[in-house]
């Protein structure tokens, strides 16, 4: 879809094919709705901003049905995937799809916030800024806990397909 706001002579399917060429892991960020229920979207947008302190952000379309799921919450997770996680991964990106995760596939961290018992690394956040730029939020954490599983081989994103990023270990 061309845009007044896209450059001219910009294709955005093309830009999005060459974007495709940065391949990622892929992360599940969970939180809590108002009734409690732990919603999960999947996101390839996750970076670490500052380590001193532990600071995440990550993006939200402003199109997610999620929307008002992930900017009312002042704690999430953000799960990076394991690699046998195709079945997460597909559920939780399907467009429009159920959001819910399962009781018996969480946990709850330090600040509440739900996480996934089994994940290669699961952050535990509180909402430190939540910032509108372009067609989505941009939303920053504090890391207050952490786990981590460092030998297990994750899922990654490349070319619009999953693919297995291998453990050294
Ligand atoms: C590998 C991958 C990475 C994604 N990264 C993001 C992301 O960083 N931010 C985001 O809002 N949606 C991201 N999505 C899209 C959502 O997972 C989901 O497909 C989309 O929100 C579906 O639309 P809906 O929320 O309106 O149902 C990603 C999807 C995939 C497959």
């Amino acid at each position: 879809m061309q845009t007044s706001d896209t450059p001219p002579g910009f294709d955005p399917g093309d830009y999005r094919r060459a974007l495709g060429g940065f391949g990622t892991g892929v992360a599940l960020v969970a939180a809590h709705d108002a009734q409690g229920l732990a919603h999960g979207l999947i996101i390839n947008s996750l970076t670490s901003v500052s380590l001193h302190p532990p600071i995440m952000l990550w993006c939200l379309a402003n199109s997610s049905a999620a929307f008002d799921v992930f900017t009312q919450a002042t704690t999430f997770s953000l799960n990076i995937l394991r690699s046998d996680d195709h079945g997460v991964a597909q559920q939780f990106s399907r467009r429009g799809g159920d959001r819910v995760i399962p009781s018996d596939q969480i946990c709850t961290m330090e600040t509440g916030a739900p996480a996934l018992t089994a994940a290669v690394a699961s952050l535990d956040c509180r909402l430190r800024l939540r910032q509108p730029m372009g067609d989505h939020e941009v939303i920053y954490g504090d890391v207050v806990a952490y786990r981590a599983d460092p030998g297990v081989d994750a899922l990654g994103f490349f070319r619009g397909r999953f693919v297995t990023l291998k453990s050294g270990e």
